[in-house]
């Protein structure tokens, strides 16, 4: 694996309606997008407070922070796992995987995501995780979004997005979404944690996520959807060419 090299900070502002770019760090501009995730998860690792119980999310990119905190041994207490894979990948590392019951807040949650725009909303749930990603971000105090520059657009839609349904009302969501205009397809035989199904909504250009978001969340028989609007993200660490760019929730 190539050593990131040195880290060269600088600072940069882009706007004041758009997430604040606080530094750059790590100008390595022939990373490959496995390196680009490694690099952002180990940035991540300087939100976490010592001794704390954090939320850690679910993917490849939330996989190498695991790794990170493995690295870390005993920074943490303990986490709140958003799948059974990353509960496994956890306990690997020997992390105590803890019951979100037993905690009434986490400092912080890391994860990746399929897309994020300018205003730090979000689609999450490409692997499937989405309800359980949703809860623990719920209960954090700052959601710490780590993603390769590739997920970073200017509108949400591209990727496909995901709706978990209770099964027997997969056919009734399904018409729901067709009258509203959307294009839903079944992902083949996924099950999630939940023993739920998902509808995957292709060919979106979502212009308001947040009320988007509430309108598909009050569709009968709908468990979630994977747009987090209405609880984005608060940081973004996000790795390009350039390196690590840090982006601020707009106050
Ligand atoms: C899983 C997720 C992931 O965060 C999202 O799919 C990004 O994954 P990756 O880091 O593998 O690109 O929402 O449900």
């Amino acid at each position: 694996m190539r050593s990131a090299g040195a880290a060269a900070e600088r600072q940069v502002t882009i706007g004041v309606t758009l997430p604040r770019c606080i530094r750059l760090i790590r100008p390595t501009p022939t990373m490959t997008q496995d390196e680009l995730k490694q690099a952002v998860a180990r940035a991540a690792i300087e939100y976490v407070p010592a001794g704390a119980v954090i939320g850690v999310g679910t993917g490849s990119t939330a996989n190498f922070f695991i790794d990170e905190l493995g690295a870390a041994k005993g920074l943490i207490r303990g986490a709140v796992a958003s799948s059974e894979a990353t509960a496994a990948r956890l306990r690997r590392h020997g992390i105590a995987v803890v019951d979100l019951n037993e905690v009434s807040e986490l400092p912080v949650y890391v994860d990746g995501a399929d897309e994020i725009d300018a205003g730090m909303s979000m689609i999450k749930g490409g692997g499937g995780a989405l309800t359980r990603e949703k809860i623990v971000a719920a209960v954090a105090r700052k959601f710490v979004c780590i993603a390769d520059a590739s997920k970073r657009v200017d509108t949400l839609g591209r990727f496909p997005l995901p709706v978990e349904v209770i099964p027997m009302a997969r056919g009734h969501v399904e018409r729901e979404l067709r009258a509203m205009g959307c294009d839903p397809r079944l992902r083949g035989r996924f099950v999630t944690d939940n023993g739920n199904q998902i509808l995957d909504i292709h060919g979106l250009r979502i212009e308001q996520p947040a009320e988007l978001e509430a309108r598909l969340n009050n569709i009968v028989g709908v468990v979630t959807n994977g747009l987090f609007a209405r609880r984005g993200a608060d940081v973004a660490l996000i790795g390009g060419p350039d390196g690590v760019t840090t982006l601020q929730r707009p106050q």
